[in-house]
């Protein structure tokens, strides 16, 4: 493809994704065509497009967090519901780390090598741990649909901003107790380990406390699960103890779980 035509279908595209009546800067600094030309890859924004053909989303509303692996979106569907979607960056990623969270899994056995493919497999990683968690009825944003590199999602939160974080909020001793039970449940009910448990990743809602970014979370198959287990539960323990809350020796809660 030429280089002007690719320009035009880039600029196409990003009038077909931000909606008309949206402001030219979104949040962080995004500059609409700055999404498509620096954040985005060219395939990722075809799937993107495709998202909308497809009816998952109308069109996207802005950025709502730009970390370093994954960018989050605020998208808006046919009947004007919040969508999140968490796109991996297929570029930037430093996914090394992160293939021992995949190879132990027996649900990922055949793995393809390539940082394309772990990446594609890693949103689809949480695609599924996210429904295996909504089925067991532990609170997390409900799974919508997972394709390449993009995960939409419930959005957690209000006119596209995300409910404050577990870091961001005051927190009792209920919350504790809470975010010990998501462990638990986790464990007992959908059969996994979150992996990457702490104040960052849950959401304090009105409802009560929803967990998220479950791309590490691994089946309780996987060899180094005792090790995860504890330290999520250790991670977890520290935020609270530091929050002035008294807290249970994370060693017998780990042995309650297990045993
Ligand atoms: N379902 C959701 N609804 C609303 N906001 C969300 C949702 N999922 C993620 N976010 C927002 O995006 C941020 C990052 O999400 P997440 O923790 O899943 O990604 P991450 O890869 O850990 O990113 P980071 O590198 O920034 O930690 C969250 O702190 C939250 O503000
Ligand atoms: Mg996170």
């Amino acid at each position: 493809m030429s280089d002007d035509i690719s320009r035009k279908l880039e600029s196409k595209l990003d009038e077909k994704l931000f909606s008309n009546n949206r402001k030219k800067q979104l949040k962080n600094g995004f500059k609409k065509g700055k999404v498509v030309n620096e954040v985005l890859d060219k395939p990722t924004v075809m799937a993107l497009y495709k998202l909308i053909t497809d009816h998952i989303i109308a069109y996207v509303n802005g950025s709502v967090s730009a970390g370093k692996e994954s960018v989050v979106f605020w998208a808006v569907d046919d009947n004007n519901v919040n969508v999140a979607l968490k796109i991996y960056l297929v570029s930037t990623s430093n996914f090394k780390k992160r293939e021992a969270y995949i190879l132990g899994d027996p649900r990922f056995l055949k793995l393809k090598k390539g940082t394309q493919n772990l990446v594609f497999l890693w949103a689809k990683k949480e695609f599924k741990n996210l429904l295996r968690c909504f089925d067991s009825g532990i609170p997390v944003p409900k799974p919508i649909h997972v394709s390449r590199n993009i995960l939409a999602m419930e959005f957690v939160g209000k006119n596209g901003s995300p409910c404050k974080i577990l870091l961001e909020s005051e927190v009792d001793e209920n919350d504790y107790l809470e975010s010990i039970s998501l462990i638990k449940n986790l464990y007992s009910k959908a059969k996994l380990v979150h992996g990457d448990f702490s104040e960052y990743n849950i959401f304090k809602t009105e409802k009560g406390l929803v967990l998220f970014d479950l791309g590490s979370a691994v089946d309780l198959k996987h060899p180094n699960t005792v090790e995860f287990l504890k330290r999520d539960i250790n991670n977890i323990t520290k935020f609270f103890s530091k929050r002035g809350i008294t807290v249970k020796d994370p060693e017998q809660i780990l042995r309650e779980i297990i045993s």
